[in-house]
C-alpha cells in the first residue's frame, strides 16, 4: 500500500483528495496544507518544496499537485531527481500555462488555433497597435497573476487602460512586463481537461466554468462561481475536433520540441463558428471543474495517474464515467474577488443530503468549528440522471449551508440548459 500526498488547499485538492482516498491501492491520503474539509492535513506551504519532498519521503507518498505555482518553480523536476514519484508536468512542460507569450508563440509556431496576437513590452507601441485595429482586443499579462491578469475590452479606451494598468501601474508586477494583445474572439467558452503521460491524452470528459462573480455572467472574473460536467456546448463532433486539434496536437509538437507533458493539460476553449480556439492552457486539473468531474468518475483515478507517470495510459482500460450530470456551486464570501471578512462560523452541514458532497475550500477548522477563511469557501457538487435535476439537487444542498456572508450565483448550468 501507498500513501498519498495531494499538495493544495483548494476545492480541487479536497475533491482529488476525496477520491484518491477511495482507491483500494491507497493507504493514506494527506494534504499540504490543506483546508477544514481535508483529512491527515500537513502544515507545509505549497511553496516549501524541500519539505514537501522530505515528507513524500519519509511518508512512502505517490505525490500528487493540484495548484500550478508548484509546477511553475519546478517541483516535479525536483522529486523526480529525488526518486520519489510525482503526477504533473515538468517546469518546462508547465510552461504552457506559466508563459502565456511561450504558449502563443507555441501555438503559432505548430498551428493551433488561437486568437491573433502581438507582444509588447513598451506601452506607447502597444497603445499606438490597438488603436491601428478594427477589431476588440483582451489584453493578458505574460506571467502568473492568480487568473486576474486578462482585462476583456470593450473598445479602444478600454484597451488602453488595460496596457496602462498592466504595463506602466504594475497592478500584477513582474507577471505584467511584457503583455499580450490578442482579438477578442466572441463565442461560447468550455473547460476541455486531458490526462497526458506524454504521448498519449486521455479525455476527462467536457465542463463549463462560470468566471464571473455576478449571475448572467456580469461583473470582475473569479477564480470560477461553479462548474458543471459534461457540457452539451461541447457535442461530440467538437470534442473530437478538440481532441485532435489541440490537446492531441500540442502533445505531439510538445514532444517534438522535446518537452513531454505528463499531468492534467486543460485547454480554455472559445467556439466560434463550430471551431475551437484555445484562449488558455493550464497545466492542471481546473477549479470549480474538477469537483463536478471528479464526481462522475467510475474508476480508480490512483491507477490513472500512476499511468500518467509511467508513461502507460495506452494500455490501460477505457476509462468510464457515471452516465449522469454533476453541478458544482461555489459558496462564496460576499465581497469576493475583491475584499471580504473571514472567521464566521459555518453550520448546515448535517442537512445536506447524501447525493451531495461539500468540497471545501477557504475554509478551516478550529475548535471543532468550520470558519470562512476565504473568498471561495465551499463548493456544494452535486449529481442528477439530466443536468436540470444536477442543477436542482446541488441548490438543494447548497441553501442548506449558511453563513453571515455566504453568496453564490444563482444560475449556475442554466447556459448549458440553454443547449438541450
Ligand atoms: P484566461 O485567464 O486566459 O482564461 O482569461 C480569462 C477569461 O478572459 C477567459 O475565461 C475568457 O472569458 C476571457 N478571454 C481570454 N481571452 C479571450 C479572447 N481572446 N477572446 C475573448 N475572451 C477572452
Ligand atoms: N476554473 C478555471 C481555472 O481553474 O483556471
Amino acid at each position: 500500500m501507498v500513501n498519498v500526498l495531494v499538495i493544495g488547499s483548494g476545492g480541487r485538492e479536497h475533491a482529488l483528495s476525496w477520491k484518491l482516498s477511495q482507491s483500494s491501492k491507497v493507504d493514506k491520503v494527506f494534504t499540504a496544507p490543506g483546508n477544514g474539509g481535508t483529512e491527515n492535513n500537513i502544515p507545509i506551504d505549497i511553496d516549501d518544496l524541500n519539505a514537501l519532498a522530505e515528507f513524500a519521503q519519509k511518508n512512502n507518498c505517490f505525490t500528487v499537485v493540484g495548484p500550478e505555482a508548484p509546477l511553475a518553480v519546478g517541483i516535479v523536476d525536483k522529486f523526480n531527481q529525488m526518486n520519489l514519484k510525482i503526477f504533473g508536468p515538468s517546469q518546462k512542460a508547465a510552461q504552457l500555462e506559466s508563459s502565456k507569450i511561450w504558449a502563443k508563440n507555441f501555438m503559432k509556431r505548430n498551428g493551433i488555433q488561437t486568437a491573433r496576437f502581438e507582444i509588447f513590452e513598451d506601452p506607447k507601441k502597444a497603445q499606438d497597435y490597438v488603436k491601428s485595429l478594427n477589431y476588440n482586443v483582451v489584453v493578458k499579462a505574460d506571467g502568473l497573476a492568480s487568473g486576474k491578469g486578462v482585462i476583456v475590452c470593450n473598445n479602444i479606451d478600454e484597451a488602453i487602460a488595460a496596457i496602462d494598468t498592466i504595463l506602466v501601474k504594475k497592478t500584477f508586477g513582474d507577471a505584467g512586463n511584457r503583455i499580450i494583445v490578442e482579438e477578442r474572439i466572441d463565442g461560447i467558452e468550455a473547460s476541455y481537461i486531458a490526462l497526458c503521460d506524454g504521448v498519449t491524452a486521455l479525455p476527462m470528459a467536457s465542463s463549463q466554468d462560470h468566471k464571473r462573480i455576478f449571475d448572467d455572467d456580469k461583473g470582475p472574473n473569479t477564480g470560477g462561481m461553479g462548474a458543471y460536467s459534461p457540457t452539451p456546448v461541447i457535442d461530440n463532433i467538437l470534442a473530437e475536433k478538440i481532441q485532435n486539434k489541440i490537446i492531441n496536437k500540442t502533445i505531439q509538437s510538445m514532444k517534438n520540441e522535446g518537452i513531454i507533458f505528463k499531468g492534467f493539460l486543460y485547454a480554455g476553449v472559445m467556439i466560434r463558428d463550430n471551431e475551437p480556439y484555445v484562449l488558455e492552457y493550464n497545466a492542471r486539473m481546473g477549479d470549480p471543474e474538477c469537483q463536478p468531474i471528479t464526481m462522475r468518475m467510475d474508476f480508480d483515478l490512483y491507477d490513472y495517474l500512476v499511468a500518467s507517470v509511467d508513461g502507460t495510459l495506452s494500455v490501460m482500460p477505457t476509462i468510464s464515467w457515471k452516465n449522469q450530470s454533476s453541478v458544482c456551486i461555489v459558496l462564496a464570501s460576499k465581497g469576493y474577488p475583491e475584499s471580504y471578512p473571514k472567521d464566521e462560523a459555518i453550520t448546515g452541514f448535517d442537512s445536506v443530503p447524501k447525493n451531495a458532497m461539500v468540497f471545501h475550500a477557504g475554509t478551516k477548522k478550529q475548535n471543532g468549528n468550520i470558519l470562512s477563511n476565504g473568498g471561495r469557501v465551499l463548493g456544494v457538487t452535486a449529481l442528477g440522471d439530466t443536468l436540470e435535476s444536477a442543477i436542482s439537487n446541488a441548490y438543494i444542498a447548497a441553501e442548506k449551508i449558511s453563513w453571515p456572508h455566504k453568496y453564490y450565483r444563482t444560475d449556475i448550468g442554466k447556459k448549458g440548459l440553454s443547449y438541450l
